[in-house]
């Protein structure tokens, strides 16, 4: 088992004008469980196959452990990967698709019958090893792609979007299967998805990237908590955390009627840059709602949920207008639709955002 380390690693493609993967620094402790998450085409696949030397490295450098294998080929890296679409062999049975890269790397056929066996007892295959691919469910198929993986012990797991081609609730319960069977494992693993749900739900800890460039990594918890830019805030939580551009005020910012005190150092922060505003950020379960002060909203939608609701509502003219605004109430607590709502951000629960800039001020 080992380490992973992106030392400034860059991936330019030829003829492309900017990084796909710009200076990417990040280091994946032994036996940890790491998701890079980001929209589409923000680099995630790109840093993986670069760690799988399935890219070249144009900048930087990229070790497992003490290793530099910046310009090893696949084959020496010790790492196995996982596909989104997980490309069995269909005229091979299950054990035979488990069982290929050893068969290949020339153990003897006792040894691989046994390692095939022990991860489908793993994976809950057992029953299934003499099928064809063909004949398997997609959540079967996934677990047929992590048993090739599993059977090699490799030093580092690469897994990307490996969940993708099954159905929302497969998905769910899969993901569950993944992290636990990472933990049983204890084998070092990136794992890319653009699903933040899952990114927040299986990893030790997250890196979100956008336009090549990390934004951030963190536990899922502080990354939640503490997110480092505006980018970060509006990605990672669902539904999204509103944030209001709010001007700023005498020992804070006005929140419509209201003067929600911020610190000074972000306020300073903000002038220093020469801004008027600043970006607040207040996820849905933050807001008190009143009859008076505080931004006013309409509501458009209420969605219901039993133990709670999601109201959608939309700033009135008075408050700058337009701005769409979802708060979290109670259940037995729900507005009527086209009622009117004041908002106010809960004391220490506000995000403050340089709005030129995107960087948390707030600390
Ligand atoms: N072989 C290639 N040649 C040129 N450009 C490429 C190549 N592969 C990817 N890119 C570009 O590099 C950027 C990053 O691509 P990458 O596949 O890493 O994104 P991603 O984060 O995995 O996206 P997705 O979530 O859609 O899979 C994109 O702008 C993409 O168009
Ligand atoms: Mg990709």
């Amino acid at each position: 088992m080992a380490s992973v380390t992106f030392d400034k690693a860059t991936r330019l493609y030829p003829g492309g004008d900017k990084p796909a993967v710009d200076a990417l620094d990040l280091q994946i402790e032994d036996g940890e469980f790491l998701v890079l998450v980001g929209p589409s085409g923000c680099g995630k696949s790109t840093s993986l196959r670069m760690l799988a030397g399935l890219e070249d490295v144009n900048g930087g450098a990229i070790r497992i452990g003490d290793r530099d294998v910046t310009h090893l080929p696949p084959k020496d890296r010790d790492i196995a990967m996982v596909f989104q679409n997980y490309a069995l062999y269909p005229h091979m049975t299950v054990a035979d698709n488990m069982g290929f890269a050893l068969k290949i790397a020339g153990e003897d056929k006792a040894t691989i019958r046994r390692k095939v066996e022990d991860a489908a007892k793993m994976l809950d295959l057992t029953q299934y090893l003499d099928r064809k691919p063909k004949a398997l469910s997609g959540g079967q198929r996934q677990r047929v792609a992590m048993g090739r993986a599993i059977v090699r012990k490799p030093q580092v797991f690469l897994m990307d979007e490996p969940l993708s081609n099954l159905d929302a609730k497969l998905r769910v319960s899969t993901r569950t299967q993944i992290a636990a069977l990472q933990r049983d494992l204890g084998i070092t693993t990136v794992y890319v998805t653009h699903d933040q749900v899952e990114a927040m739900t299986m990893g030790d800890r997250v890196a979100v990237l956008k336009d090549g460039l990390l934004q951030q990594v963190d536990t899922p918890r502080n990354m939640y908590d503490r997110p480092a830019n505006l980018f970060v805030a509006g990605f990672i939580g669902s539904p999204a955390m509103n944030l209001v551009e709010v001007p700023i005020a005498d020992g804070g910012v006005k929140f419509g009627e209201t003067v929600v005190p911020v610190s000074r150092e972000a306020i300073t922060a903000a002038a220093d840059a020469g801004d008027r505003t600043v970006t607040v950020g207040v996820r849905p379960e933050h807001f008190d709602i009143g009859t008076e002060g505080g931004l006013t909203i309409t509501v458009n939608v209420v969605e219901e949920l039993g133990a709670d609701g999601y109201v959608y509502g939309r700033t009135d003219k008075a408050d700058g207008g337009g701005q769409d605004i979802v708060v979290r109430v109670g259940g037995r607590n729900v507005p009527e639709k086209g009622s009117s709502l004041h908002v106010v951000p809960r004391a220490g629960e506000m995000h403050v955002f340089s709005t030129s800039t995107g960087a948390r001020l707030s600390d």
